[in-house]
């Protein structure tokens, strides 16, 4: 079998190489083998390779968040799952061309998924959805501000918000994707600048903006903050810039903006087996109808990791960098 291994942390490209490992066994009581069709290059696995993650195992380690997989064998006791059933892995380690994992890890999806999409349901669909219902109750008509708004999360939040009537604006540092996004659904498209809050304040016509959702941080996540209203909520939750999440006191103190943080892994464990699974099932459901999508910028070998990791990280590259490790699907 095939698997990448980070044995230094560093820049991804350099640190992150293909081995062949040995095969895994049969599945023993309660395991089931299955081989993985895609993974998707995540901003959160970048950082992994840096040893910048919350995550930081004993090296040689294996990365990856996320993958979809077809079930090839179960072992005794196993009947969540068969072999030839399509599976996500709620677990990581997901960068190798097959999995052994524990039956309560994986999550059956239906058959005759797209299996792109299907390769980034687990973190970036229940994130944007989650975003929307967790940190502050909005309501039909109310206003929300994003940066980094042309990332899968981003156009994630567009459509859904643009769903529940919610109005949004879309904040982010090139202005060629506009048209993209606003055939979304966004209400306006802004480029992140120093006068950020002036222009946001424009484009909802001076309507409060209650809820601000930060990918970037840094001054950027200072800059969204300016464009909540007063009593608002600015939620960070990713740091494209490597940076720590800024606010100023004007904000905070005069203004009242408070500073939420997200995990989807914190929002998941709040909610019952039932619930995580019924979200899951109403995403796959979504994804199947031809609703929620997330672009596809390329789909490399497993070989060709290094390379793949190198497109992941160019900006401007339009959509999501996947790898196949059994081929192309
Ligand atoms: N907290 C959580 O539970 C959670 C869960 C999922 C995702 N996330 C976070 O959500 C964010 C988006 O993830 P994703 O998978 O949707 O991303 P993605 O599809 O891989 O897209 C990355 C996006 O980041 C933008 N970008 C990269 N560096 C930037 C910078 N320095 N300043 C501004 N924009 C920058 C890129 O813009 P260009 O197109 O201009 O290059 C691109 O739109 C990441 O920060 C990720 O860690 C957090």
């Amino acid at each position: 079998m095939k698997r990448v291994y980070i044995s230094a942390w560093g820049e991804p490209q350099d640190v992150a190489e293909c081995r062949t490992a040995p095969d895994l066994p049969a599945p023993g009581a309660g395991e089931v083998l299955f081989s993985v069709i895609a993974f998707p290059i995540n901003p959160a696995d970048l950082m992994f390779c840096r040893g910048r993650y919350r995550l930081k195992p004993p090296l040689p380690a294996t990365p990856g968040a996320e993958c979809v997989g077809r079930v090839e064998a179960v072992g005794a006791g196993v009947t969540r799952v068969k072999p030839g059933d399509l599976v996500i892995n709620l677990m990581r380690e997901n960068w190798a061309s097959h999995r052994l994992v524990r039956d309560v890890e994986v999550l059956r999806i239906p058959a005759g998924l797209d299996l792109a999409q299907a390769a980034m349901i687990r973190i970036n669909p229940p994130t944007a959805e989650l975003m929307l219902t967790d940190i502050v109750a909005l309501k039909e008509g109310d206003w929300i501000i994003q940066n980094a708004a042309n990332s899968a999360v981003g156009r994630l939040v567009i459509e859904l918000a643009r769903r529940r009537g919610l109005r949004s604006i879309a904040v982010t540092r090139r202005d060629d994707i506009f048209g993209e996004l606003e055939a979304l659904g966004a209400d306006a498209c802004l480029l992140d600048g120093e006068d950020l809050a002036e222009r946001a304040q424009a484009a909802s016509g001076g309507a409060p903006i209650r809820l601000g959702l930060d990918a970037v941080s840094g001054a950027a996540c200072a800059r969204l903050a300016m464009a909540v209203a007063e009593d608002g909520v600015l939620c960070n939750y990713g740091s494209l810039t490597g940076e720590d999440a800024r606010i100023h006191t004007a904000d905070t103190i005069y203004r009242g903006v408070s500073i939420a943080g997200f995990m989807l892994g914190r929002a998941l464990a709040r909610r019952s087996v039932a619930d995580v699974e019924a979200i899951y099932a109403r995403i796959a459901d979504d994804i199947a109808k031809g609703g929620l999508h997330a672009p596809i910028g390329a789909v490399y070998p497993i070989e060709q990791i290094k390379d793949a990791l190198s497109h992941a990280q160019r900006a401007g590259h339009n959509g999501k960098i996947l790898v196949a490790p059994n081929g192309p699907f």
